[in-house]
């Protein structure tokens, strides 16, 4: 049992490494519990084959407004974002969360933490607070996983959300600037004692060589490469990801190799 946390630059293959890595871990025997926490995502759960997303976890707690009052609250009392406590409940498991919040479908369940509505309606610092409790709180059984679908960027480690992850993987494009970011994820995750991991995405067939070497160059902790498959990016027009591409099976490889 692992929490798992998906970081990285915009674009470079977040959402489509976890339903890969859920995918992966669900073939080795794990249950799968997957924790959207980007605000921006809209089609994740159409990944994983569900129709609509389960109500955000935010409006459990009783939406973004009042847990921006709760911490308006907490701050005017001189506590600070990354301790905290927005969630009245101590450690809970998954079967624990109210089935409005959760979509469950054999050995997966998906939970989404909650979504940017309407325009002007204030910063992340709600998104940030439950996200990094919800994860610090929930609780594995021992055949059970919990990957996390990370914002793009960095800004979600100034408000330790990463607390409760054990294992934070950086995903890259074998360019210079997501390198760049995954470098900023490894070191960041390394100060805050995660296990790190890299894995470079849409590596061009016949360039493994010269993307390996860079990334060596930046020292940057490489567990695998998962080509550019054209079958993923066309199934993302759709909006699901066809089981039978190749990209799923080196994601499988490499997975493999880290648990
Ligand atoms: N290995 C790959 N080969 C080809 N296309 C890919 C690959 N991985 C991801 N993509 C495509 O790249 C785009 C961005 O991926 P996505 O997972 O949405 O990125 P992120 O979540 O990091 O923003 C999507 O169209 C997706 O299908
Ligand atoms: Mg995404």
């Amino acid at each position: 049992m692992q929490k798992i946390a998906i970081c990285g630059k915009g674009g470079v293959g977040k959402s489509f490494m976890v339903y890969a890595i859920t995918k992966a871990l669900q073939k080795k025997g794990f249950s799968v519990c997957v924790v959207d926490t980007d605000e921006s995502n809209v089609g994740l759960h159409r990944l994983f084959g569900f129709d609509v997303m389960p109500k955000p976890f935010m409006d459990f707690l009783g939406g973004k407004k009042s847990v921006q009052q709760t911490m308006i609250k907490r701050f005017s009392s001189g506590q600070n974002e990354p301790k905290m406590s927005v969630i009245e409940k101590g450690q809970f498991y998954v079967d624990d969360i109210d089935n409005e919040y959760i979509i469950k479908q054999e050995n997966l369940s998906f939970i989404t933490i909650g979504k940017i509505q309407e325009p002007m309606e204030g910063c992340a610092c709600p998104m940030g607070a439950v996200s990094r409790e919800f994860l610090e709180k929930i609780m594995l059984h021992n055949n059970e996983m919990l990957i996390v679908d990370m914002e793009a960027g960095v800004e979600h480690f100034g408000r330790g959300v990463e607390k409760g992850i054990d294992t934070i993987i950086a995903i890259s494009e074998p360019s210079r600037e997501s390198m760049g970011i995954a470098s900023k994820v490894v070191g960041l995750s390394h100060t805050m004692n995660k296990k790190n991991y890299v894995i470079i995405n849409k590596v061009p067939q016949g360039l493994e060589e010269k993307v390996k070497g860079i990334a060596l160059s930046m020292q940057l902790p490489v567990i695998g490469m998962v080509h550019h498959d054209p079958e993923v990016f066309i199934s993302s027009i759709d909006g699901c990801i066809d089981d039978t591409s190749k990209a799923l099976d080196e994601v499988y490889d490499i997975i493999k190799t880290i648990l």
